[in-house]
């Protein structure tokens, strides 16, 4: 996914773009510029200076943003991050797998639901028997 003629920009260089004077955000590794953007964003200028001048790939996604929105940020590409300085999601020790962190989420959402429907056709059935006698 890398692109040959993108410049390379250290994780260094980027932190020095973090207000709104010069706002840099990295999303899946490649470097854009919002600074012209912090006022059009639709999301508001607050959240993209939250993440000035570092990675901002997780709030990104977390938000679902449109195809429209992916495409309107290739206006704001200045770079890609070098290798050495690349954000490695699986690998880092911070953030637990996702198959896993979801299977254990999909868990307990589905325990309180049953537990609540197992309830509710117990209070059921005493109703009716109680209502029958
Ligand atoms: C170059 C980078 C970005 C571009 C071009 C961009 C563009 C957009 C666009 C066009 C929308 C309108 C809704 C949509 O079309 O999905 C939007 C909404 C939003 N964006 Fe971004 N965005 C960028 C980065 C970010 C980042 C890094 C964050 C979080 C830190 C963020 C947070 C939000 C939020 C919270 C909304 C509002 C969602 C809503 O009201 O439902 N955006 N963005």
């Amino acid at each position: 996914m890398s692109q040959a003629d993108l410049k390379q920009f250290t994780l260094e260089e980027v932190k020095k773009h973090n207000d709104s004077r010069s706002c840099w955000i990295v999303i899946h590794d490649i470097v854009y510029d919002v600074t012209k953007f912090l006022e059009e964003h639709p999301g508001g200028e607050e959240v993209l200076l939250e993440q000035a001048g570092s990675f901002g790939t997780e709030p990104f996604e977390d938000v679902g943003h449109s195809t429209d929105a992916r495409e309107l940020m290739k206006d704001f590409v200045i770079g890609e991050i070098v290798d050495a300085d690349k954000e490695a999601p699986l690998k880092s020790s911070s953030t637990t797998h996702p198959s896993s962190s979801t299977s254990e989420s999909s868990w307990a959402s589905w325990l309180i639901p049953i537990t609540i429907a197992i309830a509710a056709a117990l209070v059921y059935r005493l109703v009716v028997s109680s209502n029958s006698s």
